[in-house]
């Protein structure tokens, strides 16, 4: 089974969220079980910089609004994963992310970039493709490669495609004069095509033409049939629902292992618990949080936007204070938020602090010092932190939604609530503090969560049934 796994971010090289975590760790799990899965990813300086053993394998020169585009071949750091790079310095060689600059505007031509990315699956997947390789099955990943499926379509013959959804709430949406430069056929430009509400949406094209669907947890599957959280998508999901499914994401046990973690100032594990104690204590005094063990240590870490309910948290900090608990805050995102954060801690010096930024070891070292970790999040299609904080012993308090609902056990390894609410939030935390301070009962709580077994070994046999599915029906 061969399989091209296109993606617009994939760690080590290139993160802005969960997406780059299953980039990074699906492809590697996948060939693992023998299934011979490579990556493709657009060139940014990070990749160039990054990946190994580069080499030019092509060079397209017939891409309709594209110069000259360079195909190299290089191996992911770590895992030897090989990636295809699409070499194209003017759209991907840029200063600040993989999406926007480095002020947080969109760029202006990303419906060009994400249709380069998406062609070049597509073609690859096709009997037109200059490379020898040619995958079985052709696995797209989210609205930047939502055109793959249109254009392997078009183009006709070639691989099935599986599209997937992490994350329902970016569309790729743009304005419908893009349909014939992009070199979509004016035909398709309808509601059974690639139109959405008057727009082009490349996630719509996606879900439109792609042979299967599938999206990161069993429960968001269920959930994306209906409004709200369908996010207009629901109709065409509901209609297709016999070609969709959930398949939790799994999370990188070496990477995520506190018995061996490099970030943190001292190891721990489930059976050796009493390294977690010196890493809060080394986490509050990092943090200038007042030293003491027996205050109840809750984490963030989380892009800060509308989905992730941080204005909930922000809403209970008050309380959460006058409990007696500390809030170490870690994330990045709308400014406002952003604001409502930094001034929590402004005004609870000792007892909140907030890092504002991207921080991979501090985000290791908060899961690995915080006793209760928070992801009230309004919607979640996986959520990869409630099961680090589990295997970190960090119990989570989650709400009830998408993977957060399929990993978090209530009363067993978290505390999981139902009414989307601050008081609904704020009941779960003192479900929580009252707990915490039950030490034998605690401790059940906590081991049960570092015991679960969270390893992409069942999601890439999954994905593997379902890869042969769709070879079997092509
Ligand atoms: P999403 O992809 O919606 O942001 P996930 O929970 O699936 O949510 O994945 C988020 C990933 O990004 C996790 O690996 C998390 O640790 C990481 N992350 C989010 N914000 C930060 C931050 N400010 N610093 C470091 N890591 C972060
Ligand atoms: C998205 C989702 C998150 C999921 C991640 C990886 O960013 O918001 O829930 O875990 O993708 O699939």
């Amino acid at each position: 089974m061969k399989v091209l796994f296109a993606t617009s971010e994939a760690r080590p090289l290139v993160k802005t969220g969960g997406l780059a975590d299953v980039s990074g760790a699906l492809p590697a799990a996948l060939r693992e079980i023998g299934v011979d899965c490579r990556l493709l990813l657009p060139g940014y300086h990070a990749v160039i910089a990054g990946a190994g053993n580069q080499r030019e394998i092509a060079r397209l020169n017939d891409l309709p609004g594209f110069g000259e585009v360079r195909l190299l071949e290089a191996r992911m750091p770590d895992t030897d994963v090989p990636v295809y790079i699409i070499d194209y310095p003017w759209h991907y060689q840029r200063d600040g992310g993989p999406y926007q600059d480095a002020s947080g505007h969109d760029y202006p031509d990303n419906a060009w970039r994400f249709a380069l990315l998406s062609r070049i699956a597509a073609l690859l997947a096709t009997p037109l493709s200059p490379l020898e390789w040619r995958p079985d099955v052709l696995h797209c990943n989210d609205w930047q490669t939502g055109l793959a499926p249109a254009y392997r379509h078009f183009i006709g013959g070639g691989a099935p495609t599986l599209m997937t959804i992490h994350n329902l709430a970016y569309q790729g949406i743009f304005p419908p004069d893009l349909v014939g430069p992009l070199g979509l056929p004016a035909s398709s430009f309808q509601v059974e095509g690639v139109e959405y509400y008057g727009n082009l949406s490349f996630l719509k094209a996606g879900l439109y033409y792609a042979d299967w669907i599938s999206t990161v947890s069993p429960t968001y599957a269920e959930e994306i049939q209906t409004s709200p959280l369908g996010m207009g998508m629901e109709g065409l999901l509901a209609s297709r629902r016999d070609r969709l499914t959930g398949i939790l994401n799994g999370i990188d046990m070496a990477d995520w292992n506190p018995s061996s973690d490099l970030h943190l100032p001292c190891e721990y594990s489930a059976r050796a618990p009493s390294g977690k104690k010196r890493c809060k204590l080394a986490l509050q005094q990092d943090l200038n949080l007042e030293i003491d063990n027996d205050t109840p240590l809750v984490g963030v870490i989380s892009r800060l936007t509308y989905q992730k309910g941080i204005d909930w948290i922000v809403a209970i900090a008050e309380r959460l204070v006058a409990d007696g608990a500390q809030l170490a805050i870690l994330g990045k995102g709308e400014a406002a938020i952003e604001q409502a954060c930094l001034a929590l801690a402004a005004r609870h010096p000792g007892r909140v602090a907030s890092v504002i930024g991207y921080d991979e070891g501090l985000s290791h070292r908060i899961e690995a010092g915080s006793d209760i970790f928070l992801m009230p999040s309004r919607f979640e299609p996986c959520g990869l932190n409630q099961m680090y904080s589990q295997r970190y012993g960090a119990v989570p308090v989650v709400f009830a939604t998408g993977g957060l609902k399929d990993t978090v056990e209530d009363g067993v390894t978290g505390f999981v609530f139902t009414e989307p609410s601050v008081d609904g939030l704020w009941r779960a935390v003192q479900r929580a503090l009252s707990l915490y301070h039950d030490k034998p009962a605690w401790r059940r709580l906590m081991q049960a969560g570092m015991q679960k077994d969270f390893s992409w070994e069942a999601s890439a046999n999954q994905y593997t049934w379902l890869y042969q599915l769709l070879v079997l029906a092509h």
